[in-house]
């Protein structure tokens, strides 16, 4: 039995992860369980101050279970994904002292101790954004450091990818590879850093958060049945992406734009083209999906080379990766013309690096009605106020770091519950 005083203490750590964008999609498994993929696939990581997960973990005698809150609603945490990322963090969990508070956590107790996990995303969960790879990233990040893991950056990756695969690259910043690995176990399947966030640190990353009311086939279910019915995903997954993968990793050593974009694009696109092929089809992207990869090929091709990649997930959301902010900023101004804002307010439909606006030249709403019809579209007249809800403006950024500030606490150390 824990005495009073033991009873009363809360250990508590808190982390920020980013998330991160496929350039190389990942889509497929061969393992359920253990989240082994089809094949390799290469991310961005982008800025954590635009578009990450911070969570705070907190363990003490006195919880009688494991309880998670996710934006501040709790969450059940019966989910076998969480339970995987809780075992393994657990087996590797080492001695902890904090003198200040005077506890002492021994290496066998942690798998006596319960934990309480509050998360939050700094962006709206339902723009559709992969937030459950810098979520299980954050968890994964925030235990070991809780735990006193080892900091073993291959063991966490490759611990965060049993909760979601693309979670698995979120534990490194700049670009990262996640290597499919060859093992039944699963233990040689997780991500490396290619390069660090400085190494290419002109690129913009501009996201137009799409609107939609249907309902989207999640990356789990949807990836299960491409892998049951599609025969294109063979092709994909054993003939174009190993090849893909070295000219990416070539293109980005060297920082070589024009191979950068062509890759991306045909890589989204073919995996567009393999929900298309699963039984029934997928369909991920909208109209207005279609219509912003028309807009930057047309841009792309009146330049003569690509000025800017596009590639969208398991949803109608484009990400547009542009070669610096100059080709970002004639890029914001043609989706500005084609897609103005529905509300009167330009503050909300830029976020993230709002400083682009005035790269590209709009100061104010009325700016946007005075913009040009970009010279390369053949019917200039065409707007869709309203198909797109707003935009986020980002760059490639960091992995997880532990945040000491008591500001950025998810969890109350007084009563170990969500703030
Ligand atoms: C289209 O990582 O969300 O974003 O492993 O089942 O959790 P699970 O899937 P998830 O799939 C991401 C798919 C993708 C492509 C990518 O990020 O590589």
């Amino acid at each position: 039995m824990a005495t009073e005083a033991e009873a009363q203490w809360v250990l508590t750590a808190t982390g920020r992860s980013p998330t991160n964008i496929a350039v190389i999609k990942y889509w497929g498994k061969r393992d359920e369980a253990l989240i082994l993929p089809v094949n390799d696939s290469i991310s961005v990581t982008l800025d954590p101050d635009h578009l990450s997960a911070t969570t705070t973990v907190a363990a003490s005698p006195a919880f009688p279970s494991d309880r998670m809150w996710l934006n501040g609603k709790e969450i059940a945490l019966s989910g076998g994904r969480f339970q995987s990322c809780l075992r393994e963090i657990r087996k590797r969990a080492r001695d902890v002292e904090d003198e200040k508070k005077g506890i002492k956590v021994k290496k066998e107790d942690w798998e006596k101790l319960h934990v309480h996990i509050a998360s939050y995303n700094n962006f709206p969960t339902a723009a559709g954004l992969a937030s459950s790879a810098a979520g299980f990233a954050c968890l994964v990040f925030t235990l070991g450091k809780l735990m006193n893991v080892n900091e073993d950056y291959g063991e966490l990756s490759s611990i965060a990818r049993q909760g979601s695969g693309s979670a698995c690259r979120s534990i490194y910043g700049g670009f990262v590879k996640w290597c499919m690995g060859k093992n039944d176990d699963g233990s040689d399947s997780m991500a490396v850093q290619l390069v660090d966030e400085s190494h290419w640190d002109d690129l913009v990353i501009i996201i137009a958060v799409v609107s939609s009311k249907q309902k989207e086939t999640s990356s789990t279910s949807g990836m299960r049945d491409t892998v049951e019915t599609s025969p294109l995903l063979q092709y994909r997954a054993q003939t174009v992406v190993p090849g893909r993968i070295l000219k990416m990793e070539d293109a980005i050593k060297n920082r070589n734009f024009e191979s950068f974009a062509r890759l991306t694009c045909a890589d989204s696109n073919q995996f567009h083209a393999v929900c298309l092929d699963t039984s029934p089809p997928i369909f991920y992207m909208n109209d207005t999906s279609h219509r912003i990869i028309s807009l930057v090929e047309k841009w792309n091709h009146a330049e003569g080379t690509p000025q800017v990649a596009y590639t969208f997930d398991a949803g109608p959301n484009a990400v547009l990766i542009a070669r610096n902010r100059k080709t970002a900023s004639l890029v914001l101004q043609r989706l500005l013309y084609c897609f103005p804002p529905q509300e009167n307010d330009l503050d909300s439909y830029m976020v993230g690096d709002k400083s682009i606006l005035s790269d590209a030249g709009v100061q104010s709403l009325a700016d946007i009605e005075a913009l040009p019809p970009p010279p390369e579209m053949k019917s200039p007249s065409q707007k869709f106020k309203g198909d797109v809800s707003y935009f986020i403006c980002s760059r490639p950024g960091a992995g997880p770091k532990v945040l000491t500030d008591e500001s950025h606490t998810l969890i109350d150390s007084a009563t170990g519950l969500a703030k």
